[in-house]
């Protein structure tokens, strides 16, 4: 097998990882991994925006406010503190190395979104994340220390004495080995352990299920953040459904029942611009009453051209035959972001010595139990580059001498088949098991199936759908048994067994759940 020696390996190519590899750079030789491109990720289609306080009537300690109170009562305040203080500074180099967001006159235009008592989100056009990988992704390829490679997914984390030494990767249909000093996970979040997500297809957890592997401790996975409106599209399933970003909501879009009625002002006093998860249930519970699977997103009120506004979505909603000035937008929810993730420190250190992770795939408590709109854009700016900086100050001692090796099994289509089918099976339970409204019946009913399918996954095959599958496994496993531990309503996380939902007491109910392999298998 053949080994390559770096300083440095970062494992996924989103905001996370470009922010990490370019500040890696400047203490030593860095490769950046994609499973894929630089645009797999979920960073290339974001949509509304960054959230900074750049408005003179906002200020850091208000958006650190709103990002407390979307939390439900779990965020780390001492990272959210990181996130809003040390964002302003990272977004103005982002600007500096090229970034263009949109400006009303010399000003930004700040846009508005759920949950934020500010306009603080900036954006271009409804384009947002294309434009900062960009940005980003520019920058990097002119550093010559950075090495990217495509198209090569990481399959084995490799750990010696209980330090992380390097990693197996699956390219060009042959595995190598990494070595380096550390290892910076950045793989992005798991939507596509549902059958409903707004996440691109390769969205599958790998970076947790490989740390999970690893025996690293895990954190929080029972928080998954329903978007409300994605573009329903009847019978036809698309595996990454369309968002229709919370952007338009903030510029006025109102949500109405299959009747033409408004609905949410019922629901909460902040109406269309309430928290995700409450407008989610609020959507579900207005398609039961009507027997329908959608409700509809108006848009017909918003002042100003759409397709110069939100241009994207306005061209998707014109090959669907939707008129955003004239016609309603059929949309229902979909799983759209994972709060929870590998735990880490401050600075992206995980219970394993010399492994790393930062982005969606870490969890650090910023997000709590369910995280502020367009706040994870910014998590990925600011702790990529802090794990990138402790990690290049830090992480000295390089150990090449290790020898872990898989064999090479090539899989035949027969295989592969029943793997798409598992995988199918899979997503469809975890909608109906651990969707939007969760019980323990429903949720232990779900993990009876997944260990009734183990057999299936037993023999390893050395092929991407293989390891998909199998991470798409285990992180299923880990949210319904984070699930059922959670005897309590909170965030991203709702049980009709255990409904109220009790948001001044927050505080005294149960705190994070933590969980290694090794409890898990207990
Ligand atoms: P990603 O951008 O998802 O990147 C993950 C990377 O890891 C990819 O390069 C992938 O190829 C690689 N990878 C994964 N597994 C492996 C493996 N085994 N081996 C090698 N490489 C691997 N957030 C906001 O703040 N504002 C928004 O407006 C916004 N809009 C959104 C709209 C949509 C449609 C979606 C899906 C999300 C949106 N979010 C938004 C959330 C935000 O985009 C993500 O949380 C964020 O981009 C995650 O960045 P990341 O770098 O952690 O991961
Ligand atoms: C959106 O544009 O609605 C998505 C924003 C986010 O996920 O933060």
């Amino acid at each position: 097998m053949k080994s390559t020696i770096y300083d440095y390996v970062v494992i996924g190519s989103g905001i996370a990882g470009l922010s990490a590899a370019l500040r890696l750079s400047k203490f030593g030789k860095t490769v950046m991994i994609s499973k894929n491109s630089l645009k797999s990720g979920s960073t290339h289609y974001a949509q509304g925006g960054i959230a900074v306080a750049l408005d003179k009537t906002d200020a850091p300690g208000i958006h650190y406010q709103d990002t407390l109170e979307a939390g439900a009562g779990l965020c780390d305040s001492d990272v959210v503190k990181v996130l809003v203080e040390e964002g302003l500074e990272r977004v103005k180099e982002l600007i500096d190395i090229g970034a263009e967001f949109d400006k009303k006159g010399s000003e930004f235009d700040l846009g508005q979104e759920g949950a934020h008592h500010r306009r603080r989100i900036l954006h271009a056009k409804d384009e947002t994340g294309k434009e900062i990988e960009r940005a980003l992704g520019t920058r990097l390829l002119k550093e010559p220390n950075i090495t990217f490679l495509q198209n090569t997914m990481v399959v084995k984390l490799c750990i010696k004495n209980k330090k992380a030494v390097g990693c197996i990767v699956l390219r060009e249909n042959e595995y190598e080995r990494l070595s380096a000093k550390a290892i910076i996970i950045a793989t992005g979040g798991c939507g596509q352990v549902f059958s409903h997500s707004t996440n691109p297809s390769g969205t599958t957890g790998d970076g947790i299920a490989l740390a999970y592997e690893a025996e690293c401790l895990i954190q929080d996975m029972e928080f998954i953040q329903f978007h409300p409106t994605t573009l329903y599209t009847g019978d036809k399933k698309p595996i990454s459904i369309f968002l229709i970003s919370e952007a338009v909501r903030g510029e006025g879009a109102v949500l109405r029942n299959i009747e033409g009625t408004r609905f949410m002002k019922k629901y909460h006093e902040l109406g269309e611009l309430a928290p995700r998860d409450i407008v989610s249930r609020a959507i579900v519970k207005e398609c039961i009453k009507s027997g329908s699977n959608h409700v509809y997103l108006d848009l017909t009120q918003i002042t100003g051209d759409l397709s110069v506004k939100f241009p994207n979505i306005y061209r998707r909603c014109l090959i669907a035959k939707i008129d955003l000035a004239k016609d309603f937008v059929p949309v229902s929810p979909a799983a759209h972001f994972l709060m929870g993730g590998i735990k880490v420190s401050e600075w992206g250190k995980s219970s394993v010595e010399g492994l790393y992770s930062t982005g969606e795939s870490a969890c650090l408590g910023i997000h709590g139990a369910n995280r502020l709109a367009s706040n994870s854009l910014l998590d990925g700016l600011v702790f990529g580059y802090r794990c990138a900086d402790y990690v290049g100050k830090h992480e000295n001692e390089l150990d090449r001498h290790w020898d872990e090796s898989l064999d090479f099994n090539p899989v035949n289509s027969d295989k592969l088949a029943e793997f798409q089918v598992l995988k199918y099976q899979i997503k469809e339970m975890m909608w109906k098991c651990g969707g939007i409204v969760r019980n323990k019946s429903l949720m232990t009913e779900g993990l009876a199936f997944l260990k009734s399918k183990a057999a299936i996954l037993e023999t390893e095959y050395s092929h991407v759908i293989y390891f998909e599958l199998k991470h798409i496994y285990c992180v299923s496993k880990l949210i319904l048994e984070f699930g059922i531990n959670r005897t309590e309503s909170r965030g991203g996380h709702f049980r009709e067994d255990f409904p109220d939902i009790d948001n001044l007491n927050w505080k005294v109910h149960q705190t994070r759940g933590k969980m290694t392999k090794i409890l898990l298998n207990e």
